[in-house]
């Protein structure tokens, strides 16, 4: 359902001894939107700022850099954005179009229409837990014809699957179970995790990517961290990290040709009397030397032959 909002009569601008009459209507919330709307309404106009998407920032917000000065894009436009929405001269009319223009210079009056959004955006948060509860779904089906190959990956998140009754809720307890069998998330498996569930694939990405726990690259069998923390950095972590690249040949972030080892650093492990300290999975090794860091590889390696 869409409403259709009368603005009122938007007379021009007019000076009358300091006091600003009339109102200004923006159409687009860009950056030239937004800071045109910005000095209006700083100059004292009420300004109507009609954006056709349900937000405002325009291209702007996904750009990384900007040209030519290579200045970060969010962080020019984000004060903006803020100041825009809470700005006491300023109204937001976004998911909105122009639908009727009247008047003549000085004097108009603007039909606008403005799109059902389906929430209250005075009380969303962004969580997302609204996309759930939806009766409504805008999911694109897979078409029946088009079968999702069966691998060892697929069939054994369709046990996982099974293991939680399918349900949407149990979303994270999934992947979980599925980095713990195949050690990271491998896109079959997300895809059938979509397919079951009933969830968007977008969805289950943004899941699989937002938690640092879960990893999309494939990750070793056994994680190996070591501290970089200012405590173990300064007993020699530098030189223990350089020992494992050299025996194992990758890295930092990178995983071993066998998948036995994955190579990463932390920042204080809440441990730093034993440092320098490296974690191999869930167990704590203090006191590293480079001679220990090849008795620990060997001891691993050997428990997978
Ligand atoms: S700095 Fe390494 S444990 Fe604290």
């Amino acid at each position: 359902m869409t409403k259709t909002r009368f603005l009122p009569g938007l007379h021009g601008f007019e000076n009358m001894e300091n006091n600003k009459v009339g109102a200004v209507m923006v159409v687009g919330a860009g950056i030239a939107g937004i800071q045109a709307s910005l000095d209006l309404a700083d100059s004292g106009y009420k300004v109507y700022l009609v954006e056709k998407d349900p937000s405002i920032g325009g291209v702007m917000t996904q750009l990384d850099k900007t040209f030519p000065t290579n200045d970060c894009s969010m962080c020019i436009v984000s004060p903006k954005l803020v100041e825009c929405s809470r700005h006491a001269n300023v109204e937001l009319l976004t998911y909105s179009d122009i639908e009727k223009v009247q008047g003549e210079a000085g004097h108009f009056t603007i039909r606008v229409n403005k799109k059902a959004r389906s929430v209250d955006p005075a009380k969303c948060t962004g969580c997302r837990e609204c996309m759930t509860a939806c009766p409504v779904s805008k999911r694109i089906q897979i078409p029946e014809t088009i079968e999702q190959e069966e691998t060892e990956e697929t069939h054994i998140t369709d046990q996982i699957i099974a293991k939680y009754g399918g349900k949407k809720q149990a979303l994270i307890m999934i992947l979980q179970d599925v980095q713990n069998r195949f050690h990271y998330l491998p896109e079959a498996a997300l895809r059938r995790i979509s397919t079951r569930l009933e969830l968007s694939f977008a969805e289950i990405y943004g899941t699989a990517s937002f938690y640092k726990a879960f990893s999309l690259e494939p990750r070793g069998q056994h994680i190996i961290q070591v501290c970089m923390g200012t405590a173990c950095h300064v007993r020699g972590a530098q030189r223990i990290l350089e020992e494992f690249e050299r025996l194992l040949s990758i890295n930092t972030g990178q995983t071993t040709e066998d998948r036995l080892f994955t190579l990463e650093t932390v920042n204080c492990l809440g441990a730093c009397a034993l440092g320098p300290i490296v974690t191999v999975d869930e167990g704590y090794h203090g006191n590293m030397t480079p001679g220990g860091a090849a008795k620990l590889i060997d001891r691993y390696a050997k428990n997978k032959r």
